[in-house]
This record gives C-alpha cells, structure tokens and sequence, in this order.
C-alpha cells in the first residue's frame, strides 16, 4: 500500500475537520483511493496553544518544516488572510507538491497566478471550499464550462449573514446574538467583519468571475454592501408582508466583454429563487446557454463541509494520477 504524506496548514475549524475525516477515514480511504493517508506536519500560529486529541509532535509554527517533510504530496491550507498564506502555497508549487485551499481571501487576489504557476510545475490546486462552502459549484462549473458558457452567476455566497437573517426571522434573535451564535457554530471569519460587511462573499464572487469568464471586474467598481444595517424591525416588518431579506452576490458578463458585479441585500418575495434558503445554506444559480439555469444548494460554511470539500479536491487529484499511471 502506497503511503501519502500530507500536511495541513492551519488547525481551528477547518484544520481540525481536515484531520478528523483523515484520522476517522484512513481505512476507508485504504480501499477507495488505494493509497494510505498520512498527516505528517501540522502548521499553526501558536504552538502552545492547549489543543486536544493531537500528537504534539506533528504541530509547527514554522512553514520550513513544512517543506522540509520528504515526499510530501499535498498541503491543506486553511489559515487566514491573503498572506503569508499566498507565500506558502508559491513556494509548496515549487517543490512540486499539491494544494488544497479554502483560504478564499487569498484566492480571489491569487488564485490565477497560483494556478499558472501550478501548471509550470506540473501540481494540481483544488479550490472547491473557497466558495460556497460545501456546495461543489467549482467542480459543477469546471464541468459546465467545458461545453456551456456561464453568463451570470447570481447567489448567497456568506452561510454567516444567511444564518445571521434566518435567525432574526424566526426566532426574533438580535443581530449580535444570531452573530455570536454563527461564531460558536465555526461558520463566521476569524474577523466575522469580512461576513457582515459583504467581503467574504464580494471574494467568492471574485474567484467565481475568474473561473466563469477567466478575469475579474475591477474590484473597486463592484458595489459591497453587507447586512449590519438591517435591523431586527425591519426584518420583522418584511416577514409580516411575505418578504425576506437576503445577502445576494452578482455578477454577469455583456456580449462586448465587460463584467459587472454588485453585492448586497435585497428584500424579496415568494417569487424569487432564494427565497426559501434558510440558514447556514449558499445558494447559487448559473444562467448558462445550452443547459438553462442550474441551481446547487447547500451548506455554505461549517467544519465538515468545508473539510469534506477539501478531501474530495485531494482524492480528485489521486484519482487522476492513478488514471495517468494506468492509461
Ligand atoms: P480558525 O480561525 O478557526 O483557524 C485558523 C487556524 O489557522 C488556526 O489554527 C491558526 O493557528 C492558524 N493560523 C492563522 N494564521 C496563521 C499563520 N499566519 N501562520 C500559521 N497558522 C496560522 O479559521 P477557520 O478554520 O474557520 O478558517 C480557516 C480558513 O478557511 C480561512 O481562510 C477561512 O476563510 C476558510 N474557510 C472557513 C470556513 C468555515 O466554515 N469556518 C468555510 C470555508 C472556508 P492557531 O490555532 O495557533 O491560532
Ligand atoms: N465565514 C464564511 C461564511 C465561511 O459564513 O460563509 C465559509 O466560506
């Protein structure tokens, strides 16, 4: 049985989920995809930190262990912010090895050169977690797109700022309660200011436009409005008319090329694609040409869906290599 040597960068919600499925999986995993998954370095901020259930051995503070381990053929990367997140994963490129990303902040500035330099050096990226949380809207389009064009891409793309509404919805929650509990559920940003404000989703929007048309619009001509002025009252006085607020992330390209994007909420109706997803749920809709509108649903931020996400972008990637071998 081949042994693969992986490693995980960042150890919070994500991090921990990575892990777990590996640790929890790693028979299943024997069978599946044929090979044995091991976790040989674990890269936080602090390593002493009280953390429970892990070989201390395998924590670092220090990227250069990282890269230091022999064979490594995939690094996890779920640590916060653009950098020095961006940096690690150019130099894992070139040692040759894989990445799996759901650090979106970083993608929607550095994903393309990132997946350019990947090609140079012959390793695979996997992004599926950076948008949409569980919901595999990267795979769906990187399949459509092989025969369809996407026009216009329209979703909820913050699980936070649904859940944040949904609660005030129903339970009559206050703005800070429903935030303080998608803290504590791991849904929101290390900075949930990124969630409220309209910047996380404006970055999935981003890494969406890239996939879809192959460049972004301008980033300061996107309008970002998040959801902290809505209050309570008004949610209220739009459930007593049938109308719900939700986050709603766009972007559309024109026939003479020019991309247009907004984020912000709107209040809706019955009549509206998203007006029944609740909760921690993303939603997007893809207007393509030959299949029609295509909508994928689902959980939108969480440990495990993140973390499945991020397995499946691996174990996608082994599969082809096998593929290549036996061919
Ligand atoms: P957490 O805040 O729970 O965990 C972050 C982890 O990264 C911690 O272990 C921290 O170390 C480590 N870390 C942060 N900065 C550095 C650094 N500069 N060097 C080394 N380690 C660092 O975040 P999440 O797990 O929630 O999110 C991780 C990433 O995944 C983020 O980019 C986020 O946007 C993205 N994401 C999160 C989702 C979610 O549902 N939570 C869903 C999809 C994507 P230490 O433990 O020592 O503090
Ligand atoms: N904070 C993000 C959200 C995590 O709530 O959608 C998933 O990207």
């Amino acid at each position: 049985m081949t042994v693969v040597k992986v490693a995980i960068l960042g150890f919070g919600t994500v991090g921990q989920g990575i892990y777990n499925i590996l640790k929890d999986k790693r028979e299943h995993f024997k069978t599946t995809l044929g090979v044995d998954i091991e976790v040989a370095k674990i890269l936080v901020r602090n390593c002493s930190k009280q953390r429970d259930k892990i070989d201390a051995a395998l924590l670092t503070d220090n990227m250069e262990d990282v890269l230091a381990v022999g064979g490594l053929d995939v690094v996890f990367e779920a640590i916060v912010g653009d950098e020095p997140a961006y940096s690690y994963l150019d130099q894992a490129i070139e040692k040759g090895i894989n990445i799996v990303t759901a650090n979106k902040v970083m993608f929607a500035k550095f994903g393309l050169t990132l997946q350019q330099k990947a090609a140079k050096y012959n390793v695979r990226v996997g992004y599926e977690a950076t948008t949409a949380g569980g919901v595999p809207v990267i795979k769906t389009m990187e399949n459509i797109l092989r025969v369809n064009d996407v026009q216009h891409i329209q979703g909820i793309l913050n699980g936070t700022s649904n859940y944040i509404l949904t609660q005030m919805r129903t339970e009559g929650m206050s703005f800070e309660k429903a935030l303080k509990a998608a803290q504590d559920l791991g849904y929101a940003e290390a900075n949930p200011f990124d969630d409220v404000s309209g910047h996380d989703p404006f970055n999935k929007l981003m890494i969406l436009s890239a996939l879809a048309f192959g460049k972004q619009p301008r980033w300061s001509d996107v309008e970002v409005v998040g959801i902290s002025e809505i209050t309570l009252q008004q949610v209220k006085e739009a459930d007593a008319i049938g109308k719900r607020y939700r986050h709603i992330a766009e972007v559309a390209i024109d026939e003479t090329g020019v991309i247009r994007a907004k984020v912000g909420p709107e209040l809706i109706g019955q009549e509206h694609p998203l007006y029944a997803i609740d909760g921690v749920n993303n939603a997007v809709a893809l207007d393509t040409n030959f299949i029609g509108t295509l909508t994928l649903v689902g959980p939108g931020a969480g440990m495990y869906p993140t973390a499945s996400v991020m397995i499946e972008d691996y174990a996608d990637m082994l599969v082809k290599k096998s593929a290549l071998v036996t061919v």
